[in-house]
């Protein structure tokens, strides 16, 4: 149990540790080049190791030269070993579903399974469209363990029934490894796009259309060098904070703000924030920039199904934004926080209503009825979800008589040093 107190404001320069999302990509495509890669800026966090850990039992090298910074050996498109026991995917829904697209191109047989919340979730999603392409997949009735025997796989037009940006990478990391025809995958929705754009950078053949994205078979992938900018969900938190604690100012420094993540400035921006985007610039291909939050009263908005994949992982904060927001905010077309971590609309509902807010699940989102006054506090459990404790840390600081949040270690699974950073710009 971790007490976090009312604070009076945020105020100072951080940065955080590198995106998640791309650290896990970066081990991956890089245990599939030709050649080394070197990572500056890995988001190193429980959910990235479990990535490290798997490429090793696949027999990968990787040297960890610096807690930020990885070298790994690549072995080629088909170069990885199978292992005689299972991969444990840990809490990571990425790598296990990301890692079951490069085994299906693979020789050889591969059992991909995780923690009790990660064997809660959903693998159909990605076993269908890979046995399209010629894997045989074994599932616990559309749970892992995922048992994926490989081989040669032949590429494929997908139309992803949900937007998942974890299906469309599967699919594509399947599609280069394919020995034949060109893999197309079509979204329902825009969600982000950081294979296509580490694949690209590793020189494999990518075509972008409006709502698409087709690989051509890789003769081989070359990622020398991969940057990984600050992760836009780690940000997350300290922009809630900042905006509700009056007289903040809190500027985050190389923060990855590809517009596929950043939902949540536009959904705060119209609640009336006041952030400010400065010093942008590239890191191959992924926009980097600082963010410069300001304490700001906000008014309620709805969120709608289609901006939903450009916040999914910060509607859990989105919450509590609209917990201290004029009027009645609503988010819709969620039903996916139903398959995170956890039931993502059962326990923000559950660990905001516990503080005293007025939330209500829906099927498919929640409502919030904002009142412009700090939060009562108490406890709440993360129930094992590192976004949930970090939500109920914000709450705290937020809150009038601070918050006890239960479980509060979840959030080495995405951002170890979290409390502390919070710590090093908190006013009381
Ligand atoms: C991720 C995609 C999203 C997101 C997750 C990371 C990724 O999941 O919620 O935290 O790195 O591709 P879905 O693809 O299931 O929506």
């Amino acid at each position: 149990m971790t007490k976090v107190a009312p604070a009076g404001a945020l105020v100072g320069h951080i940065a955080v540790p590198g995106d998640k999302s791309i650290s896990h990509r970066a081990v991956l495509v890089g245990a599939s080049g030709d050649g080394e890669t070197r990572v500056r800026g890995f988001g190193r966090s429980a959910a990235t190791e479990s990535t490290i850990a798997a490429v090793r039992a696949l027999g990968v090298d990787v040297a960890e030269e610096d807690v930020d910074m990885l070298s790994i050996a690549g072995r080629g498109l088909h170069g990885l070993r199978a292992p005689d026991a299972p991969i444990d995917c840990g809490n990571s829904g990425t790598l296990l579903r990301l890692l079951a697209g490069i085994v299906a191109g693979q020789e050889g047989r591969y059992e991909l399974t995780g923690d009790e919340s990660l064997r809660r979730r959903p693998v159909d999603r990605v076993a269908q469209p890979l046995e399209r392409m010629g894997a045989r997949i074994e599932t616990a009735g559309g749970l892992p363990p995922l048992v994926v025997e490989g081989g040669a796989l032949a590429g494929i037009e997908y139309r992803l029934p949900v937007a998942s940006a974890q299906v469309k990478s599967a699919v594509l990391l399947a599609g280069v490894l394919a020995r034949s025809g060109t893999t197309t995958v079509a979204e329902p929705l825009p969600t982000r796009d950081h294979t296509e754009l580490m694949l690209e950078a590793a020189g494999a053949r990518i075509r972008r259309g409006p709502a698409s994205v087709s690989v051509e078979p890789g003769a081989g992938l070359r990622l020398p060098e991969v940057r990984v900018p600050g992760d836009f969900s780690a940000a997350a938190p300290f922009v809630v904070a900042a905006t509700l604690l009056p007289g903040s100012d809190l500027t985050i420094h190389d923060i990855g703000v590809n517009p596929r993540r950043t939902g949540l400035l536009d959904v705060l921006a119209r609640m009336g924030a006041r952030i400010t985007e400065f010093n942008r610039r590239r890191w191959a291909g992924e926009p980097v920039a600082d963010l410069q939050v300001q304490s700001a009263s906000l008014v309620a908005t709805a969120v709608g199904p289609d901006e939903v994949p450009r916040l999914v992982d910060e509607l859990p904060l989105f919450a509590l934004a609209a917990a201290a927001a004029h009027g009645e905010s609503e988010v819709r077309g969620a039903r996916e926080l139903r398959v995170k971590e956890t039931d993502r609309v059962e326990t923000v509902t559950n660990a905001l209503r516990a503080l005293g807010v007025r939330i209500q699940a829906r099927d498919d989102g929640f409502g919030v009825r904002g009142v412009p006054s700090r939060p009562k506090g108490g406890g709440m459990s993360a129930a094992g979800d590192h976004r949930i404790a970090m939500l109920g840390a914000v709450a705290g600081l937020v809150s009038r008589e601070g918050v006890e949040v239960g479980g509060a270690e979840a959030v080495a699974i995405s951002f170890p040093g979290f409390f502390e950073l919070l710590d090093s710009v908190t006013h009381r």
